[in-house]
């Protein structure tokens, strides 16, 4: 007793122990994660991105898509059903940052990948009433005026790289070229169809 009331006089010793405990807490939580061998596997297939698709996932963020759109399907029943499988970590393994987001003005996009035709995610983003008359998403009809010049692609894949997304010498070389004259929309849509296309979805 005596003890405690050393610690409820003096608030700047309990301020520490607060700090102490809650660091505890979320030490338990987080440390084991990094020795789980689920968290750092690669599911079956996964390569790193192809350059124009790398431009892509940068103009998604650029645009803020995550802001509206999460790349996270939680393992509930409704979710499984309306988006496919559930994510699972070994899936975002060569992602920096990572995109699961947390607000979905939008519906998810983890499982997009080929769900819906080239022409049609076109189509939405030059405007999306075009094709869900009741959306509220922005337009996004700059992407189709501008072309990438491929200037720092291989720039941004020697820096994954150094993360360990294992690009090989070949596509750093061939990464400027793959990508100059590409318009952005044709990058963003490459990026989109490949989304979550690994693990097998259902509708
Ligand atoms: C202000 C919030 C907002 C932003 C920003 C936004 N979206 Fe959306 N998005 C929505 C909403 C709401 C819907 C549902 C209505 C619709 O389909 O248009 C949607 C639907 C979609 C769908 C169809 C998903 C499906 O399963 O039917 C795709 C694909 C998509 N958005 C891609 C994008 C991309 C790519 C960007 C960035 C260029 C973007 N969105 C930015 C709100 C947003």
């Amino acid at each position: 007793m005596k003890n405690h009331d050393i610690v409820e006089k003096n608030i700047g010793l309990m301020v520490v122990l607060i700090i102490v405990a809650i660091s505890f807490g979320t030490l338990v939580e987080i440390v084991p994660q990094f020795f789980l061998k689920e968290t750092t596997t690669k599911v079956e297939g996964l390569k790193p991105l192809a350059a124009v698709e790398l431009e892509g996932r940068d103009i998604y963020i650029r645009e803020g898509c995550h802001v509206c759109h999460t790349q996270m399907v939680r393992p509930l029943r409704a979710e499984v059903e309306r988006y496919g499988h559930y994510s699972v970590a070994g899936e975002s393994v060569y992602e920096h940052p990572f995109l699961w987001g947390s607000k979905r003005t939008g519906p998810d996009l983890a499982r997009v990948g080929k769900r819906y035709s080239d022409q049609w995610h076109k189509a939405h983003l030059y405007n999306p009433r075009n094709v869900v008359p009741e959306s509220n998403m922005p337009a996004f009809p700059w992407l189709f005026d501008t072309t990438l010049d491929g200037k720092y692609t291989a720039k941004k894949m020697q820096a994954l790289k150094k993360v360990g997304v294992p690009y090989t010498q070949e596509q750093i070389d061939g990464a400027s070229e793959a990508v100059q004259g590409v318009t952005e929309i044709d990058a963003l849509v490459a990026y989109l169809q490949q989304l979550g296309t690994l693990l097998t979805h259902k509708r």
